[in-house]
């Protein structure tokens, strides 16, 4: 049994939050494990929640025509979320939701060890790019510690609104010219105390 999946047993039990009271499922997330590039949407919602799979409603439809864009397959890369029970009457995630759930991410990050970190919308966003507003950062990269980060747009947003969908669909063909220039990219300036995952 992988590394991931004794996690995924481990986070099948959390309780820490009064949402899990009220899933159907955890969703911890899933693809290839050795996947160099992980997608953090922000929650399950309520079809996520019925299979205990990330982005499989209508969001995850439309992910999987921008992963076919670039000629990837959902099975090819990584596909997790902030928080992985789904916050009830699908609102947002609660800033004590996100806190109880960053350890469960952080060590899906270190197990998966990706090449790239893709965010989707803006709670994603937040964690790996304080303070920064999504329509400024969207379709723009930062390597710090070897690792590229890749703010875009939520898919579920972007589904109905013209501009945000021409925009995620621009950020996403981007992404293979990012992988191939990895090596290459420069490291992002951080202060030495700035962690890879911050606080929200
Ligand atoms: N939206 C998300 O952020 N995650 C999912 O898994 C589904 C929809």
């Amino acid at each position: 049994m992988s590394a991931l999946t004794e996690l995924y047993k481990e986070i099948a039990l959390c309780q820490q939050c009064e949402v899990a009271k009220f899933r159907n499922n955890v969703v911890p997330g899933e693809g290839a494990e050795g996947s160099d590039v992980l997608f953090i949407g922000e929650a399950p919602g309520w079809h996520e929640d019925q299979q205990g799979r990330p982005f499989v409603g209508p969001a995850g439809k439309f992910l999987d025509e921008l992963l076919a864009s670039i000629d990837l397959k959902r099975e090819q890369v990584y596909i997790a979320n902030v928080i992985k029970c789904r916050p009830t009457g699908n609102r947002d995630p609660l800033p004590v939701e996100i806190r109880n759930c960053r350890k469960w991410l952080q060590r899906q990050i270190e197990l998966i060890s990706p090449k790239m970190i893709v965010t989707l919308g803006r709670y994603s966003m937040a964690m790996f790019f304080p303070g920064k507003s999504i329509s400024k950062i969207h379709g723009t990269a930062q390597k710090r510690d070897n690792v590229i980060y890749y703010a875009m747009y939520h898919p579920a947003a972007a589904l109905h609104q013209q501009s945000l969908r021409q925009a995620i669909e621009t950020d996403m063909l981007k992404i293979p010219l990012l992988l191939a220039q990895a090596k290459n990219m420069t490291e992002a300036e951080t202060e030495p105390q700035q962690l890879k995952m911050f606080e929200v």
